[in-house]
């Protein structure tokens, strides 16, 4: 972020110590959003006039969550008009995916495997934000997520850390652009750091129990790849890490990021963390709790209202320097100036947005992550003339298209199913029925469906969770279907029909009862303005499916977690089964649909993995490759994904590990090969939470669709000449 120090260090040198301390704290917009409460807990709100008074004097950084030029743009005014040092405020928002344009949810997007469709997204989300004033998004979120029992797991690029990296950084790429200054742009905040997304049992904010050495090879690389691309802010986590809440926790805030990592943006709260270290137990009182955050190297306060309280207090009696008080100011101040604030405050207000093209990336973006996990005779797509049954409590709605984080974006004005499909096919071919509610049934709700399902040739049966099951505080822990949606499948399989479901959710759910019965498997997940055109284009073969799995579909929750880059055990699971292995004695071993998985319309065989030379050196290279052969006659979109195992290793190293995906397209019937290029570095692991150490010995690889296909191929990583 480039930045005149000179100018930056002359205004700090103007500014009382109240002044700066106004530098360190955020606090949530006084306008309210629809469903604020569903965002974050209403905490330390103020009466609107005296927030004016709070800027005036200069006591407040920035604002999130209000929106509207109005607003903006009136609160500006107080700050550079009459506030004494003219300071602008910086406008943030959770925009996470979309602002008015809603797009599918990151967990979908992670489904593409298409990072740089990613950044894409983000930028057309930017620039929608940025026209209506806002300089500053909370996203990417780039905590890895393994356990479908998390409700953040649909925020999150799934569970696999190159997966996460690659995605995280590519949205800090497109929200930020080359330059911050350009009004069409948003600076991104790296969340929630660190190891968020680990907690134990599923649990929103609860523990992180995680070892240092999980912490860092799978849990730290996303938000490490997000502050690499050029992120501007790090937001800390609710959780504790090792007994440490993050937004007090300098190994991780000053240790790792700062002095490891080089960053150099500024490090603010999530929503009241800072207060709540006393709550866990940390800190004894809020004036310790915000001598600890702030030793630690926590710059700024969301909402907590902390630092405002505390920090002059705690300079005046020499617990704290003035001196590291500047350096946070500056860094605040410093991403202003990269925003181009203080020249134009009032940026991006009132600048055109058309956002034509923003609902067509949004409908190309909702087909890119359908994941088709099954189609039994090729009942997909539907041939032309089919007439079909739209049936259950995702047929007509308009309440849960969006997801949980669209929340500018008003799901009336996404296109639901019913209306996607009555677009593509006309009113003649489709019946729609509800069926039941998505938790309860309704009164005489199956014996309509069923009249509906004999009147048509094939049942579209659009189950799963509502917007209110995943998301923030949304911990589930049966991640089946509700029972009333349950007995629905049931009675479309009494029909006889065929059986097409089309699964929204936000997370892996449990789900091998309905897998079984229905005769395709279509994941739909949360898509946002153009769900149902994307999803009538894909289930009518307008454009083929091609996500794949970003995170495992287990059989059954008491599984979680479950993910495929799991360390060996000394007792595997064989077949046939037998005691004394890793295996539970009520269920197969394995998830139901492994990570990397998905169909497309035609059929990709894989030929056997082949690596260039039989062993290679730290700083040199093999190349890997396979040959793909489409045996169906239909092109296919693929998803071709690198594993790796350390066979031998100083500590236990995971079955496989992921070292790099493409996605090609496999013309109808014909040959292609992929390859890759894997170097020796790439093949080391992490070293304590910032080091990095490669073995020499034997590896496997495979080129494989998914995590659990394929046959490996075997080379040597040569110890270094003299070693
Ligand atoms: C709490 C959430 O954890 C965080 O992701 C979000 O950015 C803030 N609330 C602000 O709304």
């Amino acid at each position: 972020m480039g930045t005149d120090r000179h100018f930056l260090e002359n205004l700090l040198g103007r500014m009382t110590l109240e002044e700066k301390v106004g530098q360190l704290s955020l606090y949530s917009a006084d306008v309210k959003l629809a469903g604020a409460e569903t965002v974050n807990p209403a905490l330390t709100f103020k009466a609107p006039q005296s927030r004016f008074e709070d800027i005036r004097a200069g006591r407040v950084t920035g604002v999130f969550n209000g929106y509207g030029e109005d607003y903006i743009r009136a609160l500006q005014k107080i700050a550079v008009e009459d506030s004494r040092l003219g300071i602008p405020l910086i406008f943030g928002a959770d925009v996470i995916h979309g602002f008015r344009t809603a797009f599918p949810v990151p967990l979908a997007e992670a489904a593409s495997f298409e990072p740089e469709l990613a950044e894409r997204v983000a930028e057309t989300a930017a620039a929608e934000a940025a026209a209506e004033g806002l300089h500053w998004t909370f996203a990417p979120g780039a905590d890895l997520c393994r356990d479908a029992r998390w409700g953040r797991a649909v925020e999150s690029y799934g569970e696999d850390a190159l997966v996460a990296s690659q995605f995280a950084a590519a949205r800090v790429r497109g929200f930020q652009g080359n330059d911050l200054r350009d009004p069409r742009r948003l600076m991104a905040t790296v969340k929630h750091f660190a190891a968020y997304g680990a907690a134990e049992a599923g649990l929103d904010y609860n523990t992180a129990e995680i070892s240092r050495t999980t912490l860092a090879d799978h849990y730290l690389p996303p938000y490490r790849a997000a502050v690499e691309a050029g992120a501007g802010a790090v937001m800390t986590a609710f959780n504790d890490v090792d007994g440490v809440p993050a937004s007090a926790n300098r190994e991780l805030l000053t240790g790792l990021l700062r002095e490891q990592w080089g960053f150099e943006g500024f490090v603010v709260s999530d929503y009241n963390s800072d207060f709540e270290t006393i709550v866990h137990g940390l800190a004894e009182s809020p004036r310790d709790a915000a001598r600890l955050c702030f030793l630690a190297g926590l710059d700024m306060c969301m909402q907590s209202g902390l630092y405002a309280d505390q920090l002059a207090g705690l300079v005046a009696d020499g617990a704290i320097e003035e001196a590291a008080v500047d350096r946070a100011v500056l860094r605040v101040l410093a991403a202003k100036q990269a925003l181009g604030l203080f020249e134009n405050p009032y940026r991006g207000l009132g600048a055109a947005f058309d956002p034509g093209p923003a609902r067509a990336l949004a409908r190309e973006a909702a087909r890119r992550c359908q994941v088709l996990l099954k189609n039994r005779d090729g009942v997909l797509p539907l041939k032309a003339g089919t007439r079909a049954a739209l049936i259950g409590p995702f047929a007509r709605e308009h309440q849960h298209l969006n997801g949980a984080w669209a929340i500018f974006a008003a799901n009336g004005q996404s296109v639901n199913l019913e209306q996607g499909f009555r677009a593509a096919m006309g009113d003649q071919a489709l019946i729609v029925e509800p069926g039941c509610g998505i938790a309860e049934a309704l009164p005489g709700g199956l014996e309509a469906a069923v009249a509906a399902a004999a009147a048509a040739d094939v049942v579209l049966l659009a189950l799963g969770e509502g917007q209110h099951m995943s998301g923030e505080s949304r911990s589930r822990t049966d991640i089946g279907l509700p029972s009333a949606q349950i007995e629905l499948a049931r009675a479309m399989q009494r029909t006889g029909k065929p059986i097409v479901t089309l699964l929204r959710t936000g997370r892996p759910l449990a789900i091998p009862e309905l897998a079984e019965l229905s005769d395709a498997l279509l994941v739909t997940w949360f898509l946002g303005s153009e769900t149902g055109a994307a999803v009538a284009d894909v289930v009518l073969g307008r454009a083929a499916p091609s996500g794949r799995l970003p995170m495992s579909f287990p059989r059954h929750v008491g599984q979680a977690p479950i993910y495929y880059a799991r360390k060996a055990t000394g007792r595997p699971a064989r077949e046939p089964p037998g005691p004394f292995t890793a295996r539970y004695i009520d269920a197969e071993p394995g998830p139901l649909y492994p990570f990397g998985f998905g169909l497309g319309y035609g059929q990709v065989v894989y030929g056997p993995t082949q690596v260039s030379a039989p062993d290679l050196a730290r700083s040199g290279a093999v190349t890997v490759s396979c040959d793909l052969t489409e045996s169906a006659g239909v092109e296919v979109e693929e998803v071709v994904q690198l594993y790796v195992h350390d066979v031998a290793a100083s500590r236990v190293r995971p079955v496989r590990e992921l070292k790099a995906f493409r996605k090609v397209t496999v013309a109808a019937g014909a040959r292609l090969v992929v390859t890759f290029e894997l170097r020796g570095e790439e093949l080391g692991f992490a070293d304590g939470l910032g080091g990095w150490t490669v073995e020499p010995g034997a590896f496997e690889v495979w080129i494989a669709p998914n995590a659990e296909a394929g046959v490996p191929a075997r080379f040597v990583l040569r110890a270094e000449e003299g070693a």
